[in-house]
């Protein structure tokens, strides 16, 4: 099979083959994951948040698997950014800046769109701006997703919907036991909070309006997913961009929490997890998908603060430096979250494919090739072109 033509459900698919389980490319109820075959060729897909970390790879990757891409969101939330120095906007069909609080103008450009797949990633997506602003917060992630929905009411083309929210969406009851789709859902801050929300709105408009009695032919999942790792994140608070930054600049990293333990797994685990299940809900049985999706990596793959700093600094080479500093006064933090990910595992054969090293290496590998002024757009298909082999093997 072309890898550049294929979708994930067929590398799955190979790769269980490959390994002759029982789990052969079929769910669970047997099914051959085959069927999809060039899914995302010629696919209209509406991406909003499309500048982002996560929305800029998700949109390289749609398009190298053939899809046509309207993106719609905000500039770039840091600078520089995987959208600009990968060169993102080439690739796009339509690039829409716009506010996902503004109805009418969403609903327009998702009218002028017509897509098969909507995801939606758009979001404040950081913690402690959640506690720095809780309006902004839960106007864009719980509002935001109201409008995008309503929205999608309008346009009759779209049969799949992935709403990205977050592991932190769970009600924090058994510290440590991983968390399953079924389990109550809580959020304690703000930006928890407001992703719980978007769960909640989710779940309404899938019961209300979508679905084989509503008349509307969309269905609507949600994705639940941890804190990613990988090249072209510049964002604020997050271990991997404070470390690239002072190894590079020759600065001492400085750890205030090195014995908290945390699940890492690299960004293009998730989104594979995105792309299979929009692609299950483009099926015949499209609503048998409909709902929430956990997306976590293996439990192999928790580690501290400190050893996930110290592999990355051995990764980086000579002139990484880490010490220690007392924790700082500002709003904590939630422990350990596990999420469960073996229903995503059984009944839409996705699962992960690179382990914490793996993961590490391709985020320092990604940074240094930028140090250096290699082309990141090559750069990054590249290492789509590397895990999809990963899915393949
Ligand atoms: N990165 C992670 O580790 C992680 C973990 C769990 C969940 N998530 C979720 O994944 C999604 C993407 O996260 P990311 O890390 O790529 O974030 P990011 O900050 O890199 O990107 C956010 C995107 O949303 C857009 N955006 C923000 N406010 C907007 C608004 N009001 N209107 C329109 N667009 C707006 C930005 O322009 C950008 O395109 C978010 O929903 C986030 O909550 C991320």
């Amino acid at each position: 099979m072309a890898v550049g033509n294929g979708s994930l459900e067929d590398l799955v698919t190979e790769n269980h083959e490959a390994a002759g389980g029982e789990a052969a490319g079929r769910d669970s109820e047997g099914r051959d994951a085959a069927a999809s075959v060039g899914a995302w060729t010629g696919r209209s897909v509406f991406l909003t948040g499309h500048t982002g970390f996560k929305g800029s790879w998700l949109t390289l990757w749609l398009c190298r698997l053939g899809a046509q891409v309207h993106g719609y969101a905000l500039d770039p939330p840091t600078s520089p950014s995987l959208f600009e120095e990968a060169g993102v906007a080439a690739s796009l069909s339509s690039d829409t800046r716009g506010d996902v609080r503004s109805f009418e103008r969403l609903r327009d450009s998702l009218e002028a769109a017509r897509p098969d797949v909507v995801f939606h990633l758009a979001a404040q997506p950081l913690v402690l701006e959640g506690y720095r602003d809780p309006l902004g917060t839960l106007a864009v992630n719980a509002m935001g997703t109201a409008h995008l929905l309503e929205a999608v009411r309008a346009v009759d083309s779209v049969r799949a919907v992935v709403v990205v929210t977050t592991d932190k969406v769970y009600e924090e009851r058994e510290p440590g036991r991983p968390y399953r789709e079924g389990d109550p859902l809580g959020g304690r801050d703000p930006y928890s909070a407001s992703k719980t929300a978007a769960e909640a709105v989710s779940g309404a408009y899938r019961w209300s309006f979508f679905g084989a009695q509503e008349g509307h032919p969309a269905r609507v999942a949600t994705a639940r997913a941890g804190n990613v790792i990988g090249g072209g994140d510049w964002a604020a608070d997050r271990l991997l961009p404070d470390c690239l930054r002072a190894f590079a600049a020759g600065e001492t990293v400085r750890l205030r929490f090195p014995g908290a333990i945390r699940p890492w797994q690299h960004v293009l685990e998730s989104l594979a997890g995105y792309l299979t299940l929009a692609e299950r809900l483009l099926g015949a049985e499209g609503g048998r998908f409909a709902g929430p999706w956990n997306f976590g990596p293996l439990s192999a793959d928790e580690a501290t603060v400190g050893e996930v700093a110290q592999m990355t600094a051995r990764l980086w080479g000579g002139g990484a430096r880490l010490e220690h500093e007392p924790p700082p006064a500002r709003p904590p933090e939630a422990g350990l979250l596990r999420l469960d990910a073996s229903r995503a595992q059984v009944e839409l054969g996705w699962r992960p494919r690179w382990a914490l090293g793996e993961a590490l290496e391709r985020t320092v590998a990604w940074h240094q090739a930028w140090l250096r002024g290699d082309d990141m757009t090559a750069v990054s298909l590249d290492q789509i072109a590397a895990y999809e082999g990963a899915a393949r093997a």
